[in-house]
């Protein structure tokens, strides 16, 4: 159930602020593949979303409502909105913290119109009441809304068309299953090998307008964690330093870029200041671990969510950070990287100035 009013001006607001977007971010909407052929990796995934689509469109019906889940940056909004342009729908777009009440869902989900894709961004983010206006709307196509105020108040049960909700999330954990469940569809995406990633560098540089060679592409793939958002990122950066010293139409060789990088604070594994702060403290203040995130975040003086979001993911999928049931663990890896030990150090070890024990 759920109150109309109110809500006027509110969905044209959250729909303004998934286009209304300049400087970098409008650079990052012209990077963005429009299509399944253009998005370089995630092969199984792209794969089988060809085929529901394919599907979809072959019956003339509406696809079955997807879930996108994976760290940030792996490319989950480009692939909703890809969704809608294979399957020539429109796009309509909001995001889980801008659905303040049901009414706000309510009248975005009454708007859509046959075959629409509706995408909800950090859908993990919805609260409870406005979840229980979507599973009704997802599963059966209707919305209960309630008409008037007290005693004369009425519900009233509306029928909508047939529409595809995409989902996105960082955070599948967090998503109730009632919610999980009503995917026809969950797909995850991965970090990109480094391979793809050159591949999505070379893309954007032509996009860019930007000569760039294949050493230098492999370079910036190389430090991206894993993420097109990242590389797409340090590529802008790299075009910056190349601007400045070279002039605008120099060609970025490997040996520049490596140059902008380390100038730029990003490793060869990519870590950039706050992944090796994260890393330091676990290893030096507490020894490698096991410790509470929560200590940790405090000692590193960073939010707790953004470490569990964008920082850890990373370290833990290149095998340099565990999870375990008592808290985060700095593995092997993690120290050799940092120039200390394979084991565990003893309290007031000496290190020389490049971190190597003396
Ligand atoms: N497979 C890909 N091929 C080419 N470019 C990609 C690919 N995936 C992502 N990108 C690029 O990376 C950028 C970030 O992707 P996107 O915004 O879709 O990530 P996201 O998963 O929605 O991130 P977040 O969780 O932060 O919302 C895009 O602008 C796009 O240019
Ligand atoms: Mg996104």
């Amino acid at each position: 159930m759920s109150e109309l009013g109110g809500t006027e001006g509110r969905e044209e607001r959250v729909l303004v602020t998934a286009v209304g977007l300049e400087g970098e971010s409008s650079l990052e909407e012209s990077l963005r593949p429009q299509t399944l052929e253009e998005m370089v990796g995630q092969t199984r995934l792209r794969e089988n979303l060809q085929v529901f689509v394919q599907a979809a469109r072959e019956r003339g019906e509406a696809l079955d409502h997807v879930l996108f889940y994976g760290p940030p940056g792996l490319g989950k909004t480009s692939l909703a909105r890809i969704v809608a342009n294979e399957l020539g729908a429109q796009f309509r777009a909001t995001s889980g913290p801008a659905i303040e009440r049901p009414g706000d869902l309510a009248a975005l989900l009454s708007n859509l119109e046959a075959g629409d894709v509706l995408f909800i961004d950090e859908i993990h983010r919805l609260t409870s009441t406005v979840e229980e206006i979507l599973y009704p709307a997802m599963e059966d196509f209707q919305l209960d809304i309630l008409i008037g105020e007290g005693p004369s108040a009425r519900s009233i049960r509306l029928e909508l068309p047939r529409f595809t909700l995409v989902g996105a999330t960082t955070r599948a954990g967090l998503l109730t299953s009632p919610l999980r469940d009503r995917f026809g569809w969950s797909a995850r995406l991965e970090y990109y090998p480094v391979d793809d990633l050159q591949q999505i560098v070379l893309r954007s540089s032509r996009v860019l307008e930007m000569r760039i060679g294949d050493a230098a592409a492999a370079e910036i793939a190389g430090r991206s964690r894993g993420t097109p958002r990242i590389a797409n990122r340090l590529l802008r950066r790299v075009r910056d330093f190349a601007q400045v010293d070279q002039g605008r139409d120099a060609e970025v060789d490997g040996l520049r870029t490596r140059d902008a990088l380390e100038r730029l604070d990003v490793d060869e594994e990519g870590f950039d200041r706050l992944d090796r702060s994260f890393l330091m403290t676990l290893i030096e203040k507490f020894d490698g671990g096991p410790v509470g995130l929560e200590t940790l975040a405090a000692a590193v003086g960073e939010d707790k969510g953004t470490l569990e979001d964008v920082v850890e993911p990373f370290l833990i999928h290149r095998g340099f950070l565990d999870r375990t049931p008592r808290g985060r663990v700095a593995t092997r890896a993690a120290r050799q990287h940092f120039g200390f030990s394979a084991e565990a150090l003893p309290g007031g070890v000496e290190r020389d100035g490049q971190g190597r024990l003396i």
